[in-house]
């Protein structure tokens, strides 16, 4: 379970351009729950998966992952156990190491230890049976540079690296959102395979409306700092594109309280 309690976040504080963004945030997700997370531009998303990764430090407010208060750790020390991939395909993986250099590097980022392991037979083969059920035939490639790959290429691979070690979460951040239609879409049921054959629970920012009621078990809008969408179960299963953007369009003009009659079949 990972609790996120009571986070605030106010950017560039006492300056002109101070820009508060999280007051008082809390949400709990549950073990092996599926969160897909939408909202406008500069609403909060990628701040929040920051401050889960540690790549940015809330104000105040905790982060408490499988009961341990991880708030104070680097991310680093969570990148062991968080798998994370970003809207660029250049990001997650590194140009000039072979594709069994880079799932190296991830396996190994893993390791609790300084002892890191060397590529051997037993790794090869483990990078075999872990890429080859993409279908893209990248186990045929192991020693190929991975600059040499296309954006979906290289995202499927930055996906597995996020996730061979198994991590107790992963964080998506708009991770279709750079590819061609047909290639965000296998890379959206590539992510929906591995998240579902592991059980990881996951929190996916997409701006795609329809991917966001598709795939994971919960939904959350966020506005302006704010959680005013939560729904899993079968209020997600009624939600319509027309009723999401009905729900943006009356924030316009209101405060926070969504009409529950929106979101009535
Ligand atoms: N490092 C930063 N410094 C100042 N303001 C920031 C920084 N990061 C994000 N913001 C601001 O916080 C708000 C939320 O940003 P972000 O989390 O990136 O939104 P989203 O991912 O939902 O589009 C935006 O108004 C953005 O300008
Ligand atoms: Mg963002």
């Amino acid at each position: 379970m990972l609790v996120i309690d009571n986070i605030s976040k106010t950017f560039n504080r006492n300056t002109v351009n101070e820009k508060p963004l999280f007051s008082h945030l809390s949400l709990t997700i549950q073990q092996g729950e599926f969160v897909t997370i939408i909202g406008g531009n500069g609403a909060g998303k990628s701040t929040l998966l920051n401050i889960i990764a540690g790549a940015l430090a809330a104000d105040e407010g905790q982060i408490i992952l499988e009961g341990r208060d991880i708030t104070s750790q680097s991310e680093h020390e969570r990148a062991r156990y968080m798998g994370r991939v970003f809207q660029d395909p250049l990001l997650g993986t590194s140009p000039n190491m072979t594709i069994e250099e880079n799932l190296s590097l991830a396996f190994n980022r893993a390791q609790n230890t300084a002892l890191k392991w060397g590529l051997s037979p037993k790794m090869r083969k483990l990078f075999c049976e872990t890429l080859a059920p993409l279908q893209l035939g990248l186990e045929k490639r192991l020693t190929t540079k991975v600059k040499f790959l296309s954006g979906g290429q290289r995202q499927a691979l930055t996906l597995l690296m996020a996730t061979l070690t198994k991590p107790k979460l992963l964080l998506l951040d708009e991770h279709c959102a750079a590819l061609d239609p047909n290639t965000a879409l296998q890379i959206n049921q590539l992510t929906t395979n591995i998240i579902n054959e592991y059980g990881i629970t996951t929190l996916m920012v997409t701006h795609n409306m329809e991917d966001a009621i598709r795939m994971g078990n919960r939904l959350i809008m966020l506005h302006e700092g704010e959680i005013i969408l939560d729904v899993r179960g079968i209020q997600k299963a009624q939600l319509t594109v027309g009723k999401l953007v009905a729900l943006f369009k009356e924030l316009q003009g209101r405060e926070f309280a969504y009409d529950q009659a929106l979101l009535a079949p």
